[in-house]
């Protein structure tokens, strides 16, 4: 790549030259300036969902998400600014209040680092939603879900492309569901496992490991599968 198509700008202080193409976050990220992230995942497409990657930038009315934001000739970026801090701050409270985050070391290592207080909005509406158990391979327990997108994108193009999950629902009552909301094995999926790798917290969990730390024992969680198998052929 020619030299003169180089970007020049400046992070916290220091000179750094970008590649064309890349965002703020990877320019920093180049030279190990840490941005926390929540919706962003290498394998699926950056969308600019949650706000917590915002940084300020020289001259800008409006904190940037350094995610989605172009790293551009003489641009003036601080990651930490008070500003910034203040924003990620009250992003994690915000969530801290509405979700059960509690299964999430990323973003209880975030709470902590920002010193986050999950209690700051004592009002807040609380996600509750019962634990979703209708198929052998997953549960899902939207409690947990920080509406981040992952899931939805690596069932659609960014991965998998069978398109079985969509947001649905409308401000707090948005959630992730299933065509009218079917139960899973009506639906597109084929249990390929893509959602629940790129989900940040456990509102998407392999059914083994959930049945694990609710206590069952191995042997107890075969004989759940051989009733539940029997059960559906009767039912059949
Ligand atoms: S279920 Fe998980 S991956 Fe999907 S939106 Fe919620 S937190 Fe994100
Ligand atoms: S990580 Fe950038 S907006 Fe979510």
């Amino acid at each position: 790549m020619a030299k003169s198509e180089s970007i020049n700008l400046t992070i916290n202080g220091k000179k750094i030259t970008a590649d064309p193409g890349m965002t703020i976050l990877d320019a920093a990220r180049s030279v190990g300036i840490d941005i926390p992230v929540i919706c962003l995942h290498e394998a699926t497409t950056p969308e600019g969902i949650c706000r917590q990657c915002v940084v300020e930038v020289d001259g800008w009315s409006r904190l940037a998400p350094a995610c989605i934001t172009p790293a551009a000739e003489d641009l003036d970026v601080e990651t930490n600014s008070e500003r910034v801090v203040r924003a990620r701050r009250t992003i994690l409270e915000m969530l801290g209040a509405s979700v059960d985050i509690s299964q999430s070391p990323e973003l209880k290592r975030q709470m902590e680092k920002y010193q986050a207080d999950s209690e700051r909005f004592p009002g807040a509406k609380k996600r509750d939603h019962k634990v979703l158990d209708d198929n052998p391979f997953y549960v899902r327990d939207y409690s947990q879900c920080v509406l981040c997108w992952r899931c939805v994108q690596a069932c659609a193009d960014d991965l998998q492309y069978t398109y079985a999950l969509d947001l649905g629902g409308r401000g707090h009552d948005s959630q992730i569901i299933t065509f009218y909301d079917f139960p899973l094995p009506e639906t597109t999926c084929v249990f390929c496992g893509n959602c629940i790798a790129v989900c940040p917290t456990k509102a998407l969990q392999d059914k083994t490991e959930y049945l694990v730390e609710k206590g069952f024992q191995h042997n107890e969680i075969r004989a759940r599968r051989r009733q539940e198998r029997q059960e559906k052929r009767r039912g059949s």
